[in-house]
């Protein structure tokens, strides 16, 4: 039976070292401050944008919350960014996404200071983890390096395969899978043969946003995968990109869904927030 990589009990080890890091930065006079921005309605976001706001509280960072009406034109939200990376006393601007179709994704993700970008979605901050330089690096692959460090998993010369290519998890994932001296591939909707890619892999990580897409058939004896994907099935229940019944009678390790990557993200978008103080 695989062991489960209990990304619930991980998030909480890393939320407990950084509130103990916020308390001592909080004795010399230092304290992170993170604005967050969620323009319209989408019950999921709102969802997200409150957990993000109680870690923040748990830790001990100052939370500014801004909720715009979904009417909220591109030119009022910049001139709020541009306010808020002006003002010192603000280290991290978070803007929810998505944001409405009236507004330019890329353009805000551009507006907002890289020295602030807490997401770690600025081009500036892609560039310099692609090149090994110091900056904000995206939470949801960050939180896989953890997950896996503290799994006692190896990454250093294993032969990892990410499936999916987002700026946001996939191609910052296959970076930092290298940066750790993994053989890296990334696969993606057009790979031949994806299940033999698959099958090749020590370290299988999983970003395709489709149901249950990856089961036995698509992994090695033995192999270690993480599952980046959450759906709400039919039933209600949440699910991963990977078929986990079919997948987990054959790995070593596996993370569950819901309490796998999920609770990593915000843990490293807390992580990015106190980074800013030291
Ligand atoms: N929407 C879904 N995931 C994220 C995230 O990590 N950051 C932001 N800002 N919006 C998101």
């Amino acid at each position: 039976m695989a062991e489960l990589i209990d990304g619930k009990r991980i998030s909480k080890e890393i939320k407990d070292e950084l509130k103990a890091e916020a308390e001592k930065f909080k004795a010399e006079g230092k304290e992170a401050t993170l604005a967050v921005i969620l323009v319209g309605d989408d019950p999921a976001s709102a969802v997200y944008v409150n957990n993000k706001k109680k870690a923040c509280e748990y830790i001990g960072i100052k939370s500014l919350s801004y909720e715009l009406p979904k009417e909220t034109t591109e030119e009022e939200l910049l001139a709020l960014i541009d306010k808020l990376n002006n003002d010192d006393s603000v280290n991290g601007i978070l803007v929810q996404l998505p944001v409405p179709d009236h507004i330019d994704e890329n353009k805000i993700i551009r507006s907002i200071s890289p020295s602030k970008d807490v997401d770690g979605f600025h081009p500036l901050n892609v560039g310099a983890l692609l090149i090994g330089e110091k900056g904000f690096v995206s939470c949801t692959p960050a939180g896989v390096i953890q997950l896996l460090k503290r799994s006692n998993v190896d990454i250093e010369g294993k032969e990892c395969v990410v499936v999916g290519r987002s700026n946001i998890v996939g191609k910052p994932m296959g970076v930092l899978l290298l940066r750790e001296n993994g053989t890296v591939t990334i696969a993606h909707s057009r790979t031949k043969d994806l299940k033999s890619i698959c099958k090749r892999a020590d370290i299988l990580v999983v970003a395709v946003g489709k149901p249950k897409m990856i089961n036995a058939e698509y992994v090695k004896e033995g192999a270690v995968v993480i599952d980046v994907g959450i759906h709400r099935m039919d039933n209600g229940k949440l699910c991963g990109d990977v078929d986990f019944d079919s997948v987990e009678p054959h790995v070593s390790k596996i993370t569950p869904v819901p309490g796998g990557v999920g609770p990593m993200t915000i843990a490293m978008l807390m992580d990015n927030c106190i980074s800013s103080l030291r």
